[in-house]
C-alpha cells in the first residue's frame, strides 16, 4: 500500500478493513476521509500513518450491532492503532515524526483499521507517546485492555501498596495487565489469578503470586480462594475481567467491607465468552450488578461495586512508560498478520474469545 498521501479535492483516500452493517463482511476498500484545503488537518487535528492495529472483543461487538443507517456507509473498524504523525495541528502537543499509540473507538467516527487516520489527540480516548525501544506491535497492544485494567485498579481508593488483589480472568489481555498494574506499578503485596492451565505461566510472568485454574470448577475455586484467605487475609480488591458474578456470594468470606476500603471492580463487557454473535442480552447488566451498584451509590450496601471502562487519564500513559522503563511492562501476542490479507483470520481469532495474548494487524 502506498504510503504517500492521495488527496484530491479535500479528500483523503486511505486504504482500510470497512463493513457496512453487522451482517456484511469485513473487506478491504477505499475510503475518502475529508481533509482541510491546505493544511490537511484542523489545528487540533493530526495526521498518522498507521503501523499496526491491535484488535479487541469490543470491535467485533461494535460490528454486530452497526447497521447502514448510523454512520458512515462504510464503516471502518477498529479502535487501538500505533504509527506515526505526518501532520500535526498547531494546537496540538504532538509534531511531525512523533510516534503514538492510541483507542480511536467512539460510535460515530472511523476506526483505526486504516493506513492513515485522522483525529484530535486531546479528545480521543488515549493518545500516548511510544516509549523508546517500544516496537508499533508492542504498541498498538496497550491501548483499550491496559488502560482498562489501570481503570480497575485505580478504582481502589486507597494505597495498594502490600494488600491483597484477586484478578478473575486474568488470562483476558485486560486480566494480564491488571495482574501486571497490581503488582508491579501499585506494589500490591499478593495478586492472585484466576485463569485456565493455557494461560498460567504467561499470568505467573506478569506477577502473579498465585494462580487458581477456573476449568477445575467453582468448589475447587473458591477452596483454594478461601485456602489464600484464610492465610493472607481478606481482598482489598477483586477485578473481575470475565463477569464471573458467581463471587458476589461469596463475598463475605472473601472480601473486605467498604468500611476497610474493599472494592469489587467489575470490567463492562460480555457475559458470553465468544464474542462472535453477542446479543443485547449478553452485554446488559445483572440484577444483581444492578441492585449492587444502586446499594453501594446509595450507601446500603457492606460491599462497594464499580464498574469498569477504558476512560481518558492523565496518569495512564506515564505508568506504562515507567513499567516499561524498568522492564517491569510483558506484552504478549497470539498472533499478528498482514492487515490486508489476514484480517478475516485476525478478527474470528478474536471473536472465539481464546486469543492468548493481543491480536495484531500490520499495516
Ligand atoms: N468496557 C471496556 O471499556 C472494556 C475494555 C476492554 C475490554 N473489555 C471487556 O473485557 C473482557 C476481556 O477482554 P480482553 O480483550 O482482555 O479478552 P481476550 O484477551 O480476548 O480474552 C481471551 C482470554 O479469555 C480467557 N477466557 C475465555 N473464556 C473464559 C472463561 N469462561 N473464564 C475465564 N477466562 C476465560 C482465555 O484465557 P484462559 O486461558 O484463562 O481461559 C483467553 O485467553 C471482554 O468482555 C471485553 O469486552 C471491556
Amino acid at each position: 500500500m502506498s504510503d504517500t498521501l492521495d488527496i484530491t479535492e479535500n479528500k483523503l483516500k486511505v486504504t482500510a478493513i470497512t463493513y457496512e452493517n453487522g451482517s456484511s463482511p469485513l473487506k478491504v476498500s477505499e475510503v475518502d476521509l475529508p481533509v482541510q484545503e491546505k493544511t490537511i488537518v484542523k489545528p487540533t487535528e493530526v495526521l498518522v500513518q498507521v503501523k499496526a492495529t491491535s484488535l479487541n472483543p469490543v470491535d467485533t461487538i461494535l460490528k454486530q450491532f452497526s447497521n447502514s443507517y448510523f454512520g458512515p456507509k462504510q464503516k471502518i473498524i477498529g479502535g487501538d492503532f500505533s504509527g506515526i504523525v505526518v501532520k500535526a495541528g498547531d494546537k496540538t502537543s504532538l509534531k511531525v515524526g512523533d510516534k503514538v499509540y492510541g483507542d480511536l473507538l467512539t460510535l460515530t467516527k472511523q476506526g483505526s483499521c486504516s493506513n492513515f487516520v485522522i483525529f484530535e489527540p486531546e479528545k480521543i480516548l488515549v493518545c500516548e507517546k511510544i516509549p523508546d525501544n517500544m516496537s508499533f506491535e508492542q504498541a498498538a497492544s496497550l491501548p483499550c485492555v491496559s488502560n482498562t485494567a489501570f481503570q480497575a485498579l485505580k478504582k481502589y481508593s486507597g494505597n495498594l501498596k502490600d494488600k491483597n488483589v484477586l484478578v478473575l480472568g486474568a488470562g483476558t489481555a485486560v486480566g494480564c495487565f491488571s495482574v501486571q498494574f497490581a503488582r508491579h506499578y501499585f506494589e500490591a503485596a499478593n495478586v492472585v489469578a484466576t485463569c485456565s492451565s493455557k494461560s498460567t505461566e504467561k499470568t505467573e510472568k506478569s506477577g502473579a503470586t498465585l494462580t487458581v485454574d477456573y476449568t477445575k470448577g467453582e468448589q475447587f475455586k473458591y477452596d483454594q480462594l478461601l485456602g489464600f484467605v484464610k492465610s493472607h487475609g481478606k481482598f482489598d480488591l477483586i477485578v473481575d475481567c470475565v463477569r464471573d458474578e458467581s463471587v458476589m456470594d461469596h463475598f463475605d468470606s472473601l472480601l473486605k467491607p467498604a468500611t476497610e476500603q474493599g472494592v469489587f471492580a467489575q470490567v463492562t463487557g460480555s457475559y458470553l465468552l465468544d464474542y462472535s454473535d453477542v446479543k443485547l442480552s449478553n452485554l446488559l447488566p445483572s440484577w444483581k450488578r444492578i441492585s449492587s451498584g444502586f446499594k453501594t451509590s446509595f450507601g446500603f450496601s457492606k460491599y462497594a461495586y464499580a464498574p469498569v471502562r477504558t476512560s481518558r487519564d492523565a496518569e495512564y500513559g506515564s505508568a506504562i512508560a515507567k513499567l516499561w522503563k524498568e522492564k517491569k511492562l510483558e506484552i504478549f501476542f497470539d498472533s499478528q498478520y498482514d492487515a490486508y490479507t489476514g484480517f478475516k483470520e485476525a478478527f474470528d481469532r478474536v471473536a472465539s474469545c481464546s486469543a492468548q495474548g493481543k491480536v495484531i494487524l500490520k499495516f
